[in-house]
């Protein structure tokens, strides 16, 4: 681990940890549902509204060629971020979901057909299930689920058998969100490569916590949201290799997606504007580009091994709570933890240990599938970032045991 990493130093860089909630210093656990921003990001968003506001691409002044650079130098921040080849394969987009809808609403609507086979995995989240449903029911083709075990691994047998000449696209998450459970996705690429389908990988779980480098993995497209990596929300990009974009249709009509319009007929533009028709949400880009230089600046490497180090300080100590059962115990796990009891509510449980200043999600974490294969209403959740200390997992579990003698 880079000696230089001084959790209490990256603390200072994020005012939202100094704040007391009922009372008690806020234990942010949450951070699988949205990360925490430093005040890099923050400063640089007010930077932009105070010295550079104006739409690009729309003006010869000052100030629209200012936030045109800040907005251009972004796609090649991401680019160098996940070893892109080209600027052209990096699409702006509010986020993973709008990200994978973009791909089932336009690669799917151009390519699939009827007796076609889409595949998805049992882990997956919503906005990896519904627009594969809604585009698989539009055209009459089949979506397949690849299983996973009781301890939340995939099945890769069953995952190769789904796999036929039929399977036109194969989507899924490199990290499950409620589950923690880290995919084998090199080979499951590579599988799907070798029935001649595509791969979608959803990287919002995962590019916060492990080097992503899509030309190694080969993946066709990737799916991530800015604000699981420290960024602002309503940002995110899809990744998509430039052959392929180059031949989809474009997504939604507008401003900045054309080279010329009339009456009669439209010329779409160049990747990768063709897929980004309107004012774009250009704050929300230059602080994505913050946040970031802000990882690179400490690592993914080094971010991965402390985080590590807290989910196994964690685990164990979890064990130490009665009646605490883990769900999900895959060998390769990322820093979430889903856990539940026979009889206590997820939510009151929620409810109660925020009263101790600590935020865990509770429910089901918008993966009603997983819920329905274990037979339960919900899980309570504690995802760590690199920020998050050891001290803190204690005084959760304390809390936690606390919490659980005054419900149970
Ligand atoms: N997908 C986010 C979560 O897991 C919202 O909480």
């Amino acid at each position: 681990m880079n000696n230089s990493f001084d959790v209490n130093k990256i603390r200072k860089d994020f005012p939202i940890l100094e704040k007391k909630i009922n009372g008690k210093p806020l234990v942010y656990f949450d951070n699988a549902a949205t990360t925490q921003k430093p005040r890099q990001v923050i400063e640089k968003i007010q930077q932009y509204y105070t010295e550079m506001n104006s739409n690009i691409h729309r003006a010869v002044h000052t100030l629209s060629k200012t936030s045109t650079q800040e907005y251009y130098k972004v796609r090649e921040i991401i680019k160098d971020f996940i070893n892109a080849e080209y600027f052209e394969e990096i699409i702006f987009t509010r986020g993973t979901t709008e990200s994978i809808n973009m791909v089932a609403q336009t690669w799917g609507r151009a390519n699939l057909k009827s007796g076609d086979e889409v595949i998805i995995t049992e882990m997956e989240h919503h906005s990896n299930i519904v627009p594969w449903q809604m585009i698989c029911e539009e055209k009459g083709a089949k979506l397949r689920i690849a299983p996973m075990t009781d301890n939340c691994e995939l099945i890769l047998e069953e995952y190769e058998k789904l796999l036929t000449e039929k399977t036109k696209i194969v989507s899924f998450t490199h990290i499950s969100n409620t589950l923690g459970t880290v995919n084998p996705i090199k080979y499951m690429i590579d599988k799907a490569h070798s029935v001649g389908a595509k791969v979608l990988l959803d990287a919002a779980q995962s590019v916060q916590h492990k080097i992503i480098d899509v030309r190694a993995l080969d993946c066709d497209f990737l799916a991530f949201s800015g604000h699981k990596i420290y960024g602002p929300t309503g940002i995110g990009v899809l990744y998509g290799k430039k052959s392929i974009l180059e031949e989809m249709p474009p997504y939604q009509g507008g401003g900045d997606m054309i080279l010329s319009v009339s009456f009669e007929k439209t010329e779409f533009n160049y990747l990768p504007f063709k897929y980004e028709a309107g004012t774009p949400n250009i704050a929300g880009t230059i602080g994505l580009g913050e946040a970031l230089k802000y990882v690179q600046s400490i690592g993914l490497d080094t971010i991965d091994e402390y985080e590590t180090k807290l989910l196994k300080h964690a685990a164990e100590r979890l064990m130490e709570v009665e009646g605490l059962k883990i769900l999900g115990n895959a060998k390769e796990k990322a820093s979430v933890i889903s856990f539940i009891f026979d009889n206590i509510h997820p939510n009151d449980l929620g409810s109660m240990i925020d009263l101790h200043g600590v935020a865990i999600r509770t429910g089901h974490h918008c993966t009603e599938p997983i819920m329905r294969k274990f037979n339960i209403p919900g899980t309570s959740r504690a995802s760590f970032s690199f920020y998050n200390t050891i001290e803190e997992v204690d005084y959760f579990i304390e809390s936690l045991k606390k919490v659980v003698k005054m419900l149970g």
